[in-house]
């Protein structure tokens, strides 16, 4: 009689890599960049390591560094000086991706984030009404399906709206038709929730909604965390709307929720590791609390189980090493 033994697999280091299910790639992986107009200098962004707000010079010496350590597919957010209510200028992020585009070319994938709330004045995602207690949704989807056609024409391999307005993907996708831009993806935060896990980011991007609104969150055009079927009902409406990746973001608090719909629905998926979460990891290990690039493979295996091909993630430019598979 054999007695039944789970421990034989995991006795080594061979055995181990042996019977592995799962695995972390830099080619999945996906760094998001932040440029911001009008600082002399890069800027730390606080609470995460190795992020930075880069300028346009900065952005293409970090973008360098990132494809030595393997990384060579990038997010990007522009940030510019000059905030407006409506009409938004997106000439500063189009300018900053045919930089990049000139100097990288196919060498390297570049998704753009399509968003207002860096434009407006009140840091919210689209334009708001005239009483300023909401974002009226057609006018905020035109400047947005806009944004997407310059970035692409610009030379964006991919367009990511972020906003969560209805009826953004299709309208963005008809631009990019209608540009010629048949070949740039559309990537939609689709199943994106009302998260307080944002924090760093809208430092970052200059995009925390003012003090002084009368609208105070973003609570009504991002999911609610206790509506799960919101999230399925949203990535069914941007899957049929013409969306070629779908995303979950944050990631470790909805794992459910991407295992989920991955499972329903056929199309990659992407998971976002917000600027909350990863400050949150970093935040550990600058108090000894743990080991920070083990603690963050560990986040990423989840991410893969539950059903992510791709991961964005602030730490990708660290997956070096054991960060991948050791
Ligand atoms: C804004 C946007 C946000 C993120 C990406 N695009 C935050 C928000 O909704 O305020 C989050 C990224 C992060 O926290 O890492 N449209
Ligand atoms: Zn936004």
């Amino acid at each position: 009689m054999t007695r039944l033994s789970l421990r034989r697999t995991r006795l080594n280091r061979h055995i181990r890599e042996l019977t592995r299910e799962t695995h972390i790639q830099p080619q999945q992986l996906i760094q998001p960049l932040f440029v911001v107009d009008g600082i002399d200098e890069r800027e730390p962004v606080p609470g995460i390591d190795t992020l930075y707000r880069d300028t346009p010079e900065s952005l293409l010496q970090q973008i360098e560094a990132d494809r030595a350590t393997g990384i060579n597919k990038f997010l990007l957010f522009g940030v510019p000086a000059e905030k407006r209510t409506a009409q938004f200028d997106v000439s500063f992020t189009m300018t900053q991706i045919e930089a990049i585009k000139q100097r990288f070319g196919d060498d390297i994938w570049l998704a753009v984030d399509v968003c207002l709330c860096s434009h407006t004045s009140h840091g919210h995602c689209g334009v708001l009404n005239t009483a300023g207690d909401y974002v009226v949704n057609d006018a905020t989807i035109e400047e947005l399906a806009n944004a997407a056609g310059q970035y692409a024409q610009a030379g964006a391999d991919c367009v990511a709206p972020s906003d969560m307005m209805d009826g953004r993907v299709a309208a963005i996708r008809a631009a990019l038709d209608q540009l010629d831009c048949a070949q740039t993806t559309i990537m939609s935060y689709a199943a994106k929730f009302h998260s307080h896990f944002y924090g760093p980011f809208r430092l970052a991007a200059d995009s925390a909604p003012a003090e002084q609104n009368l609208l105070q969150d973003r609570a009504s055009y991002q999911i609610d965390p206790a509506r799960p079927q919101d999230a399925l009902a949203s990535s069914r409406r941007d899957a049929e709307e013409g969306a070629d990746i779908l995303m979950v973001k944050p990631g470790l608090p909805y794992l459910d929720v991407l295992a989920s719909l991955s499972g329903q629905i056929p199309l990659p998926w992407a998971v976002y590791q917000t600027s909350g979460e990863q400050a949150a990891i970093d935040l550990l290990a600058h108090h000894d609390l743990l080991r920070r690039d083990a603690a963050q493979r560990e986040t990423w295996l989840a991410f893969k189980r539950a059903g992510a091909s791709m991961i964005i993630s602030y730490a990708a430019r660290r997956a070096t090493g054991n960060l991948c598979d050791p």
